[in-house]
């Protein structure tokens, strides 16, 4: 356990991400006893609350995963909140953050302790609460006062310039060692497996390249609209919500070049050289869509114009697929498909890589057609790793059929898989940024983005509209097509 005193301080504590996603990871590593005996949360917001309704509002979202005994348990619960702490205010207000320094000092009885700061505000207000905090002298650059830490959420910025801008203005308040950019996919458990498949199985790395494999399709979709997140979707669209972070970040870690080292230094060069080896992504080589109301039988479901805070007209995308080329010697050549999407069929993440068939068929010479071997990694739902091989049907005859090597997490390990936000916050404190988002690699993923980004504002286009609840819209099938990428294997 680290021993040193900690304050964890969450601007925008009245919030989704705060209440829902923050809180309980940080009750589960309490109850893991990986928090510092001395430790206190503080919430922070413009909402009124006093600790007691805040405590009240967080034991909502508290979970038992780790300590399922509901006595101990309870306990637990009971302990956590008593170091959670309230305190009001505005984000760009300097007093407001003096007296937080206060309520600080008066639980630990100096300031002088370690503070991670945790940004769930709207990016809209990131600046004006770091130079406020900076003003209220809560931020340090001295360690023999204890370290500060910041995590910004994503989105970082509209675009590359944007993103640039955002940020050197946030380096005049911390330093970049002081900054964790956050993607929390990175936190996920098999995506973090990744590295561990690719680099501790031989079996893999040598079929790991064009020469074996013929194509990539990274799938996101969630099976609901945008609930009630209309002010922040409308402005930013699926492309810079979930594509541009979430997508790309699954695709450097399924293309990078294996680090000399596995410290955040090795591997985040690696996946620095992946993501400027992609090409920016051509206008032709999109397609957006956007949910239109659900097919009839399925009432209830609005489109996407139809939710509350969204302009009737509106064009933003809740479904993007694209095809990227990654042009370096492993990949050239190979299309990567990637694709997310809104109100969709269904909710899962998945990398499926497909192998080339070009060993011809031995078992029934003159049809071509064995299935094509696959990798599939499934993120989540319902985590899992399989092998579509070929495989003979039990019985006299020789048929052969696609069938599956599977490991599915839930039936091969017994342990509680970690949320995201837990790994990704125990990393914070540990300082281990191996799982944040670097400068330079932010840079290289917006520059993906960048030019079909501005092409769909100087060219605004209507998107393809889709059936909630349907698979997506229809010239997705073209777009793989003119890649020379089949979608009915395994969709
Ligand atoms: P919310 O919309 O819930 O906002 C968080 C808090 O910020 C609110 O409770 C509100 O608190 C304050 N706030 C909201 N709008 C404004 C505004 N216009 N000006 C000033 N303050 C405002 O956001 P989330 O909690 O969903 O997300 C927080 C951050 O995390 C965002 O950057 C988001 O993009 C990112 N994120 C969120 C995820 C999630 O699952 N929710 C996932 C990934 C990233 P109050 O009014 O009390 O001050
Ligand atoms: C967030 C996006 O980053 O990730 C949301 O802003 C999306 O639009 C969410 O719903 C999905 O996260 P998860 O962990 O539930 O897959």
């Amino acid at each position: 356990m680290i021993k040193e005193p900690l304050a964890i301080i969450i601007l925008g504590a009245s919030g989704d991400l705060a209440q829902r996603k923050l809180l309980p990871a940080l009750f589960s590593l309490y109850a893991q006893k990986l928090l510092p005996e001395n430790f206190h949360v503080f919430g922070f917001a413009r909402s009124e609350m006093t600790d007691a309704a805040f405590r009240a509002r967080a034991t909502e979202r508290l979970m038992c995963r780790y300590t399922p005994e509901a006595r101990e348990c309870a306990t637990l619960m009971e302990q956590f909140l008593a170091r959670c702490h309230y305190v009001g205010g505005d984000y760009g207000s300097s007093d407001a953050f003096r007296h937080l320094a206060d309520v600080l000092r008066g639980e630990f009885g100096t300031l002088n302790v370690n503070r991670l700061f945790y940004l769930a505000i709207p990016p809209s207000v990131f600046l004006d609460a770091a130079h406020a905090l900076n003003t209220s002298g809560l931020v340090s650059h001295d360690s023999h006062k204890g370290w500060t830490r910041v995590v910004i959420e994503k989105p970082f910025g509209h675009d590359r310039a944007s993103s640039d801008e955002l940020v050197t203005a946030l380096g005049q308040v911390f330093t970049d060692e002081q900054t964790y950019r956050i993607d929390h996919y990175l936190g996920k458990e098999i995506i973090q497996n990744l590295l561990v498949l690719r680099f501790a199985n031989c079996i893999f790395e040598p079929l790991w390249s064009r020469e074996f494999v013929s194509d990539v399709r990274i799938t996101w979709k969630e099976d609901i609209g945008i609930g009630g997140r209309a002010g922040y979707f409308d402005d930013f669209g699926i492309i810079r919500d979930v594509m541009q972070n979430h997508i790309l970040q699954m695709l450097a870690l399924t293309a990078m070049g294996r680090p000399d080292k596995l410290d955040a230094h090795h591997v985040r060069d690696e996946k620095v050289h992946v993501l400027r080896a992609i090409q920016p992504l051509a206008p032709e080589d999109l397609v957006v869509g956007q949910y239109a109301a659900a097919e009839q039988g399925a009432g209830g479901r609005p489109a996407y114009r139809g939710e509350p805070g969204v302009p009737p007209t509106s064009r933003t995308p809740t479904y993007a697929a694209a095809v990227l080329r990654v042009k370096n010697d492993r990949w050239r050549g190979v299309p990567f498909l990637v694709e997310c999407g809104k109100a969709l069929n269904g909710t899962l993440a998945e990398i499926r890589l497909r192998f080339r068939d070009e060993v011809g068929n031995l078992f029934h010479p003159g049809t071509p057609t064995l299935s094509p071997n696959e990798l599939v990694i499934r993120v989540q739902p319902d985590e899992a790793i399989f092998l579509r091989i070929n495989n003979k049907v039990p019985g006299l005859g020789m048929k052969l059929a696609p069938t599956e090597l599977n490991l599915r997490y839930r039936a091969a390990f017994a342990g509680v898989i970690p949320e995201a936000y837990e790994s990704l916050l125990l990393d914070v404190v540990k300082g281990d940024k191996s799982l944040f988002i670097r400068a330079d690699e932010l840079a290289a993923s917006w520059d993906v983005f960048d030019h079909v980004l501005h092409d769909l504002e100087t060219h605004p286009r209507e998107p393809e509209f889709y059936a909630y609840g349907s698979r997506g819209p229809r010239s997705v099938a073209h777009l793989a097509e003119r890649h020379g990428i089949e979608l009915e294997t395994g969709a």
